[in-house]
């Protein structure tokens, strides 16, 4: 396997596309959401690109409002059946699904995904969230979504219980010896007898233990208790990142702090989200930017992009030009940084209040929205991999299929021909991928962890 850094891409699927507006293209799908052949077709293109995975998010509420902003998160199928289905169509790529610990017991996800891990030889990861959608709560029989701290002691327990469950069965506990009729070595079962603060849990596990010995972690949060959970467990931690400087930092911070948990900063993956709006020529693009943009239902309300801005934008003509940037209450260069991508993508400084909502309402979840031909997004993903703020990204196509179709067939190969992005896949597993080796487990060979086998 080769040692020489390389990018890592991922799908983040959104089956309306990323872009608010992006299903009312004329060429855009608009009912993959439950269609099985939407996700067949998604996942054969991915792994043509030789993808490091195909991610799905999940919240636990929904709400028609969203219907005008966020249409494929409003309404959309369960990740582990959706993976299930997956699993069994595609080879090689890594699978990620999302679950929710704030709402789940660590027994029933150990299962799950075990039970997956299998079912995908060895290709699942798991984004370990504790839940961004505070509605959650009234479809789970509680009045109110735990707080940042209730929610991630839950959670960091959680993470270490599902990771003992996962070990229960040593890997070679099965003789299934048909002259004895000894179908396995109790000795090689064990129970974990877990009693803390959130959780009692006696194993073993009724799964083996998965393909990849312990399943990766992802993770996703913003709050610094979701930074030391990525730090100590994750293999990489999704983010929402859009200005350089900003990024290298989150980077060099997250990365700093793997050595209080023993471990090295090649060990977690750094991945913010993209929006990659390619054309095959820079004019293509800037004309599909317009026309997604105009597609947007709004009222042009400025109020959170002034607060984005810490600019009082209110009262301004829409097509006239921007106020002055240095009366916002930001530093002068984050407002610069934050305005200049709307220039970038709009191809032109002088742009007006419009189209300056325009660009941050199409990245309002907050993802990098990159306009251009496939050498310009090209240059800009080898700019953040090569200047340390990011590992690689994950990719959220603004409409599809040809928002993924387009990124595929044009900017992959840009970066296969600098050699920042694999032609084979090396590896099967989700470990393999990312180079990491499968771990020893808990138990063997542990004389202490022995005292609990079963008997
Ligand atoms: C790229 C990305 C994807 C995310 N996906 C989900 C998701 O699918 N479900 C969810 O509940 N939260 C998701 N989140 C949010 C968080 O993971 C986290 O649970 C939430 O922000 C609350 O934790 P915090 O207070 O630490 O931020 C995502 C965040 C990012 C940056």
């Amino acid at each position: 396997m080769s040692h020489k850094r390389q990018l890592h891409l991922g799908l983040f699927l959104f089956s309306t596309g990323y872009h608010p507006a992006g299903w009312r293209l004329p060429e855009a799908v608009t009912d993959g959401a439950f269609d099985p052949q939407f996700l067949y077709r998604v996942a054969a293109k991915l792994e043509e690109a030789k993808f490091d995975f195909f991610f799905l998010g999940d919240r636990l509420a929904t709400s028609v409002d969203e219907q005008y902003t966020f249409p494929s998160q409003m309404v959309r199928m369960e990740p582990f059946t959706m993976l299930s289905y997956l699993a069994a169509i595609t080879k090689k790529i890594g699978l990620i699904v999302t679950v929710n610990t704030t709402y789940a017991e660590p027994y029933h996800v150990a299962r799950m995904t075990a039970s997956l891990d299998h079912l995908s030889g060895g290709r699942l990861a798991w984004n370990v969230v504790t839940g961004a959608d505070t509605r959650a709560a009234l479809n789970f029989s509680r009045e109110k979504h735990w707080d940042n701290a209730k929610r991630y002691d839950y959670a960091d327990e959680f993470v270490g219980v599902v990771k003992e469950l996962w070990d229960t069965w040593e890997d070679d506990v099965f003789l299934r010896n048909k002259e004895t009729g000894e179908y396995v070595d109790k000795s090689k079962v064990h129970t974990i007898n877990h009693v803390g603060d959130q959780f009692s849990i006696a194993g073993p596990l009724n799964v083996a233990r998965p393909p990849q010995g312990q399943i990766p972690l992802l993770s996703a949060g913003t709050s610094e208790r979701s930074q030391e959970l990525g730090a100590q467990f994750s293999t990489a931690i999704f983010t929402g990142e859009i200005v350089l400087e900003e990024a290298k930092k989150f980077y060099a911070g997250i990365k700093g702090k793997l050595s209080k948990y023993g471990r090295q900063p090649e060990e977690l993956f750094i991945m913010p989200g993209l929006v990659p709006l390619v054309g095959r020529t820079e004019e293509e693009a800037r004309a599909k930017y317009v026309e997604l943009s105009q597609l947007l239902v709004t009222d042009f309300n400025v109020t959170s992009l002034s607060n984005r801005l810490g600019l009082d934008l209110t009262g301004y003509p829409l097509d006239g030009p921007l106020p002055d940037l240095s009366l916002s209450g930001l530093p002068i260069d984050k407002v610069k940084s934050l305005v200049g991508l709307a220039q970038r993508a709009s191809g032109h400084e002088d742009i007006t209040v419009r189209e300056l909502f325009y660009y941050f309402a199409a990245t309002a979840r907050g993802h990098l929205l990159v306009v251009g031909d496939p050498e310009q997004v090209a240059d800009q993903i080898e700019e953040w991999f090569v200047e340390e703020a990011a590992d690689g990204f994950n990719i959220c196509p603004p409409y599809m299929y040809d928002g993924l179709d387009l990124f595929v067939d044009l900017v992959v190969p840009v970066l296969q021909r600098r050699g920042l992005f694999r032609t084979e896949y090396e590896g099967s597993t989700f470990r393999e991928h990312f180079g990491l080796s499968r771990p020893n487990n808990r138990f063997t060979n542990n004389a202490t962890a022995l005292q609990g086998a079963v008997h």
